[in-house]
């Protein structure tokens, strides 16, 4: 148990223990650059965690350099941090329209030509880590946002293939690895508002065509004082209701900072509605995994990308455990 508020996180049971017991993957998005730089970054990964995902060395503007041109240095490198420390490994993401590699893009290819290329390009990153990548984020963040969202229609992939380039990128991963457990991935998509609803119709519709797929990443960038409701607890019973499974993939619950650190009450309001994620997790039917999006506030892709905003993850920026990291603990224990 903890010595004291300040010191770094050294449960007797660790995360990982307790997880491991609970059948749950408990994972977290890794950043290459600590993993390599600071020692205290791989031990407290590998001791707190089973499962690992890459926060960007798998999305293909990283690894596709051309075509039949894969730069794997990297992917390989956390596929290899896994196999070391007996960690699951989660491939994200195969399909992104945020992640399209410039010359692709610039190419003017036609569209049986980007067809082809996808194609190839999934086929090569699926058979590269077939055995060992469990579970794929096949296609992210496909669904627009707003009051009634249909498909991201101005996605290269969308302008490229057309809608139909969902089903084809599930079926060639589902090629390049038949036991690779295929998931769509969004956010916002948590509950029973309209995007959790397009969400669950587009799964629905590949069920319906036989579209290998066998679950969905809600991913959870949360915001502080977010708590679950029955909302949450209908959307995860309607998706494990089609006999997918379903995982909580880049948890993370961001406060304003106005001062600089977090108070204890923000922090306590935090550490509640991780309590709240993951016993939803462990609670609700279909759910495979937990992993959140980095584990410590000193890597953590908010206060980049949100200004004002941080404090996300269960450690802080001095590998400290938080009240969240106690309240996962403490969820897992129960
Ligand atoms: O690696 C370069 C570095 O060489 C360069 O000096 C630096 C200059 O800005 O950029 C670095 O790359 C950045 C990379 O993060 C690593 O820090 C990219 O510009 C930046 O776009 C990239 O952002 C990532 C973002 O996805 C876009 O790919 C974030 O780290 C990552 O956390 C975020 O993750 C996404 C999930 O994939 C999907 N769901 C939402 C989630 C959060 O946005």
């Amino acid at each position: 148990m903890y010595q004291n508020e300040g010191a770094v996180a050294i449960a007797q049971d660790t995360l990982r223990l307790l997880a491991d017991r609970r059948d749950l993957l408990l994972g977290a998005a890794v950043d290459m650059h600590p993993l390599s730089t600071e020692p205290r970054y791989a031990e407290i990964l590998s001791r707190e965690f089973n499962t690992v995902v890459a926060e960007n060395v798998f999305k293909p503007h990283f690894v596709w350099a051309g075509p039949d041109d894969y730069r794997w240095d990297n992917a390989d490198r956390l596929a290899q941090f896994a196999r070391e420390n007996g960690m699951a490994l989660r491939g994200h993401t195969l399909v992104w329209h945020q992640a399209v590699p410039a010359w692709l893009q610039a190419g003017g290819y036609t569209s049986s030509e980007v067809r082809r290329l996808l194609e190839d390009y999934i086929h090569a990153i699926v058979s590269r880590y077939r055995g060992q990548v469990c579970d794929w984020d096949v296609v992210n963040e496909a669904i627009a946002e707003g009051d009634d969202p249909g498909l991201r229609e101005n996605s290269f992939w969308f302008k490229a293939i057309g809608p139909e380039y969902i089903d084809l990128a599930f079926r060639w991963a589902h090629e390049a690895d038949p036991n690779a457990r295929l998931y769509y991935n969004d956010y916002e998509a948590e509950d029973m508002r309209p995007k959790g609803n397009a969400v669950f119709a587009l799964v629905k519709g590949l069920q319906k065509r036989g579209v290998p797929i066998h679950g969905v990443g809600l991913q959870c960038h949360l915001v502080n004082g977010w708590r679950v409701t029955d909302e949450h607890r209908q959307n995860v019973r309607r998706i494990a209701d089609l006999g997918l499974t379903w995982q909580v993939t880049e948890c993370d619950i961001r406060m304003q900072l106005e001062g600089g650190a977090p108070t204890r009450e923000q922090l306590e309001t935090q550490a509640a509605g991780y309590h709240d994620v993951i016993e939803l997790c462990l609670c609700e039917p279909g759910c495979r995994g937990f992993l959140c999006w980095g584990f410590t506030d000193k890597h953590s892709w908010i206060p980049e990308f949100r200004q004002g905003w941080g404090a996300a993850l269960p450690l802080d920026e001095e590998y400290c455990a938080k009240p969240a990291y106690r309240a996962i603990q403490r969820a897992l224990e129960s």
